[in-house]
């Protein structure tokens, strides 16, 4: 049998973590075969509400699940970390400046980053779930300079299956007919939801859609606000479809995405499309063998490229930003 992978979470007794955590254990990260130990991180104030979901764990009797372990210390919890997903961040409060929000998640981030630079298995991969999503993982990415940049990644899969979902709604298609999608740009409501590669039932996807105006104004706006519609609805943020998201990413990314298909992630540019190198953005990918890979040589026509331009923009601005304030 194989060796457990150790799986690092972070804001574990939060939100996303309650839904994340069974998900993890029953083996639907890394496959049924693969044996899990769990190593959760918390701030001392919330270890108690984390022990109470681990004893929640041990009730569900996976049989994937080999441990469990709490921490409120980063050096412990990161230590021989094969997974790491990042999920506990500092949330914007009212009155809250960008700059105070980069700072607060800046003390976070930076010794996060350190710990798994320090102690984590040679073959870790992190994704970042917690806001502002893409650069906490270039705080993190830039303080662990021993490990490969990219294993850095943020989540923008829940911005990618929300856009799969929209779009399969709209042409009245089963969503698993919904092929190469793509998420580019900042994990933010800049982020540009391209469908124009995109096949549904084997049909290129805009010009079975043939609807510019519904395009411009309603599914692009409506996937990128789509987590101000959930707070409005469920009086609080996505939390299960965030979960779900994070599962897909790394399970896609560890076990590959699928013949003729892709998927997005928010990865460490490496200058393609012309997105600066080292902004963490979203990409086409294809996973294969562990490994991503961006797609290229896709034509991007002006509709899409002025879009994506600006929610690169916006994450070369954060960049400077924490620039500015020391924690990059
Ligand atoms: P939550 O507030 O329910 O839970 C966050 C947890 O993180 C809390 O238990 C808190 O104690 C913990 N935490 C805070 N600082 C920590 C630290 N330094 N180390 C370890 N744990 C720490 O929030 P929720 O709903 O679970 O969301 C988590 C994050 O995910 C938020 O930043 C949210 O904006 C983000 N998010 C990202 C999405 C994406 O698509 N990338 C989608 C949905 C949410």
């Amino acid at each position: 049998t194989q060796a457990p992978v150790n799986v690092t979470v972070t804001g574990a007794a939060g939100q996303i973590g309650y839904a994340l955590l069974f998900r993890i254990a029953s083996g639907q990260l890394l496959g049924p075969d693969t044996p899990v130990k769990l190593r959760l991180l918390e701030i001392p104030q919330a270890v108690k509400a984390a022990e109470g979901t681990a004893l929640e764990l041990e009730d569900g009797a996976f049989p994937q699940l080999a441990g469990i372990d709490i921490f409120d210390d980063a050096k412990q919890a990161f230590a021989g970390a094969n997974v790491a997903l990042l999920v506990g961040a500092r949330p914007r409060t009212k009155g809250m400046e960008r700059a105070d929000l980069l700072e607060a998640n800046g003390g976070i981030f930076k010794p996060q980053g350190e710990a798994i630079n320090a102690g984590a298995a040679d073959d870790i991969r992190v994704l970042v779930v917690g806001n502002p999503a893409n650069t906490n993982a270039l705080i993190a990415q830039s303080h662990a300079p021993d490990v490969p940049a990219e294993r850095f990644t943020a989540m923008t899969r829940l911005d990618h299956n929300r856009a799969v979902a929209q779009l399969a709604k709209k042409l009245d298609a089963p969503v698993g007919e919904v092929r190469k999608l793509t998420i580019w740009g900042n994990h933010s409501a800049s982020q540009y939801p391209d469908i124009f590669h995109a096949e549904v039932a084997g049909r290129n996807a805009a010009e079975a859609v043939n609807d510019e105006k519904w395009l411009a104004e309603e599914f692009i706006p409506r996937v990128a606000k789509r987590g101000a519609e959930i707070i409005e609805a469920r009086g609080a943020s996505s939390a299960a479809s965030a979960a779900n998201a994070a599962i897909d990413h790394v399970h896609d990314w560890v076990l590959g995405t699928a013949e003729g298909d892709w998927t997005s992630m928010a990865i460490p540019s490496d200058g393609s499309y012309g997105v600066p190198e080292g902004l963490i953005s979203s990409f086409p990918v294809v996973c294969k063998g562990g490994k991503y890979e961006i797609v290229q040589g896709l034509e991007i026509s002006e509709f899409s490229r002025g879009r994506i331009d600006a929610s690169v923009g916006e994450l070369a601005e954060e960049r400077e930003a924490v620039k500015k304030l020391g924690l990059i």
